[in-house]
């Protein structure tokens, strides 16, 4: 090593040192947690954003973030949705009470539905799947809070994010849920 090149590299140490340990800081961790598929999923679902009509209307709403910033909003990413009619059954042979919304340019989604039932010893739930282009397809479920089968099923290991706060207006229930993948 020349001279010039030697003592360059020692000035440059401390400056990679502390480009070093920014690398290293530990993101914000902010990735939707995952869910059992379960048995019901039906692929080819319709785009609609009234999934179901027949029982005590729900409306959800949120935005599809990037998990690797956990702000960069992702435009185009599929939600594909399917729960139980207000009996408790899922449609295996139609297309009750599943749908396909999208996001919009700003990551943005919504979707009118039910407030779907327990059944067994299950809690309320909503199943989701995200797809979007660069990204590992998400399979999840949304709960809700103050439900009491909460604790039956693996549903008690769920993340608050995925456990929604419900609030009425315009008679129905609103639950916000922002999906990072
Ligand atoms: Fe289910």
């Amino acid at each position: 090593m020349k001279r010039t090149s030697f003592i360059g590299s020692l000035l440059f140490l401390p400056v990679a040192k502390l480009f070093g340990k920014a690398n290293i800081l530990p993101l914000k961790e902010c990735k939707t947690q995952r869910d059992a598929e379960g048995p019901f999923y039906k692929p080819g679902a319709p785009l609609k954003v009234i999934i179901e009509t027949e029982g005590q209307p729900l409306h959800i709403a949120g935005t599809i973030f990037k998990a690797s910033d956990c702000t960069t909003p992702v435009a185009n990413a599929v939600i594909d949705i399917w729960h139980c009619d207000s009996s408790g059954n899922y449609d295996n042979q139609g297309f009750k009470c599943r749908g396909v919304v999208k996001s919009d340019s700003r990551g943005k989604y919504a979707f009118k539905t039910i407030f779907p039932p327990s059944y067994g010893s299950r809690p309320r739930h909503i199943h989701v799947k995200v797809r979007a282009e660069g990204h590992t397809e998400l399979t999840t479920q949304i709960y809700f809070q103050g439900d009491t089968n909460l604790q039956n099923d693996f549903a008690r290991n769920a993340e608050t994010s995925r456990v929604l706060s419900l609030t009425s207006g315009q008679g129905e229930q609103h639950g916000l849920f922002d999906i990072y993948i």
